[in-house]
């Protein structure tokens, strides 16, 4: 534990201004307990401008070495929240000259600000996160899929206003969120491009007269360009507004998967039994198995969609050039990437340890009049006008539902009594309320992306290739990063060995 009170120099910026902050002052500006999730960026990103600060020859090899090993020092470090600094970056750079001493380690700062480090350090953090949130999607859409294979075969009530409404398959449920969630993997993956792109060396804002090289520190730290304009690098956190407003869409999507399990865990529905240890119980009554896991899920987007609304108002009122309302930004970006990636891996996890009650499912279709629909596409088949079909087939229901009878049940005298104009014989109707069964209805449904038995299987095959593509992708992504980062290690290496 390291108590920087005593050993930094109080207050470092502040030889233009008479005074010091009082307490309650500096800890109403302070973001420094809010900084501690990226350190670490910080200390490589000055590790890359110091040796760009080398190369360059703005800087000399010894003081250098004397800032990288500094900075190496520090990455081990348990960085106290006890501090008079205002932030992470007067913290490190007053901990640099420390140890460096002022000669070395006051030249760590020569051409850059708080104002380009600290969206340089918000940039590289979500880009992790998003890597992060990649892999995890990429997971929970390869567990959706091996599901949709194993219950392809599962017929289900399809649902609107929450009233069952035409036989379905359990698979085309799973592809559903299958392609939603592709679509949120998507939106994370182009964002990806957006926000990998280097701010460090735009300065306060208009940049700097110091001969240093931006593209240098950007390629060191893995970033695949610059985000060039000075003014535009340090004001703006679109990028930013873009991930909270990802992981919001996200969020509302797993909400509403969430919101159908807790629907289908009832004992009302049993249509699936979660696992027992994604279930919390209850105090007081011990028959209690409750779905508290995703009911969190539900409440914890409500919060992710105010971090995303807090960062857009914020954003929309600031004048060009770095404003310190932007240090609340980073309060919204933590804990919104902790929410997703946490929800993504439970409900991964959920998914692989449900049951799925194969007989509930079928009772639920057998006891309602979902096939409704599929009755009269046959009628329809016969040359029957479609609105005259759904007269038909609607009586019918009306017929069957009063004395509490199953379509096919209905006797073809009763079945004759819905025939007004010869449209079919009562025989031929009979015969086709018999052979329209959920088997049949769901071999003979083709149109695409229905849930026709064919359609499953291609539409299962299909996104198992689009998967294989944003693996090797977010894969390859990770690798450039580390890579990069591995090459600054060994350059930072080189130079401090043998210091102490
Ligand atoms: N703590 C600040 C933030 O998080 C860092 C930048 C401060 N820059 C400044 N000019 N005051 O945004």
């Amino acid at each position: 534990m390291l108590y920087i009170t005593i050993l930094i120099p109080k207050f470092m910026y502040r030889s233009r201004l008479k005074g010091k902050l009082d307490e309650s002052t500096l800890e109403f500006l302070s973001s420094i307990s809010d900084d501690f999730e990226i350190v670490l960026y910080d200390i490589l990103g000055s590790q890359a401008h110091t040796l760009m600060l080398l190369e360059n020859k703005i800087i000399t090899k010894p003081e250098a070495a004397k800032i990288l090993t500094a900075l190496e020092k520090l990455k081990k470090k348990n960085l106290s929240k006890k501090s008079d600094a205002e932030d992470i970056h007067e913290l490190i750079e007053s901990l640099v000259i420390k140890k460096a001493g002022k000669e070395a380690g006051g030249k760590m700062h020569t051409a850059r600000s708080r104002n380009d480090q600290i969206t340089l350090d918000i940039r590289m953090k979500i880009r992790d996160d998003i890597n992060t949130v990649c892999f995890c999607l990429n997971e929970i859409i390869g567990t959706l899929i091996t599901l949709a294979e194993k219950y392809h075969r599962v017929v289900m009530p399809l649902y609107t206003h929450l009233q069952q409404a035409q036989v379905g398959l359990f698979s085309h449920f799973l592809l559903a969120y299958t392609d939603a969630l592709f679509r949120d993997l998507d939106r994370f993956y182009v964002a990806y491009g957006r926000v990998n792109e280097s701010p460090l060396g735009a300065g306060a804002v208009g940049g700097t007269s110091i001969p240093i090289d931006r593209q240098v520190t950007a390629k060191m730290l893995g970033f695949k360009g610059l985000i060039e304009n000075s003014i535009d690098a340090t004001t703006s956190r679109d990028f930013a507004a873009e991930y909270l407003g990802d992981a919001a869409i996200l969020m509302t999507n797993l909400s509403r998967l969430a919101e159908d399990l807790i629907i289908w865990s009832s004992s009302e529905f049993s249509f699936i039994e979660l696992s027992d240890k994604f279930t919390s119980t209850s105090s007081v009554m011990p028959q209690k198995k409750n779905p508290d896991v995703l009911e969190l899920i539900r409440g914890r987007t409500a919060q992710v969609i105010g971090y995303h609304v807090a960062v857009l108002s914020n954003l929309k009122g600031l004048p060009s050039g770095y404003n310190r309302d932007l240090q609340q930004i980073k309060i919204s970006i933590w804990p919104t990437s902790k929410i997703i990636i946490s929800s993504l891996l439970v409900i991964n996890s959920i998914f692989k340890t449900m049951k799925v009650n194969e007989k509930k499912l079928r009772q639920a279709i057998d006891s309602g009049y979902s096939i409704s629909l599929d009755i009269a596409e046959n009628l329809v088949r016969k040359g029957i006008p479609f609105r005259v079909a759904h007269g038909i087939v609607g009586q019918l229901v009306q017929i069957a539902s009063t004395s509490r009878k199953k379509l096919s049940d209905l006797s073809v005298s009763e079945v004759n009594r819905v025939i007004s104009n010869n449209e079919i014989s009562a025989k031929d109707l009979h015969k086709i309320i018999q052979s329209t069964t959920p088997e049949s209805s769901l071999e003979s449904r083709r149109s695409q992306g229905s849930s026709g038995k064919h359609e499953q299987q291609r539409m299962i095959a299909d996104r198992k290739g689009k998967i294989r593509a944003y693996t090797v992708g977010t894969t390859k992504r990770t690798n450039e990063v580390r890579a990069a980062l591995e090459g600054l290690n060994s350059k930072v290496k080189a130079l401090i060995k043998g210091r102490p």
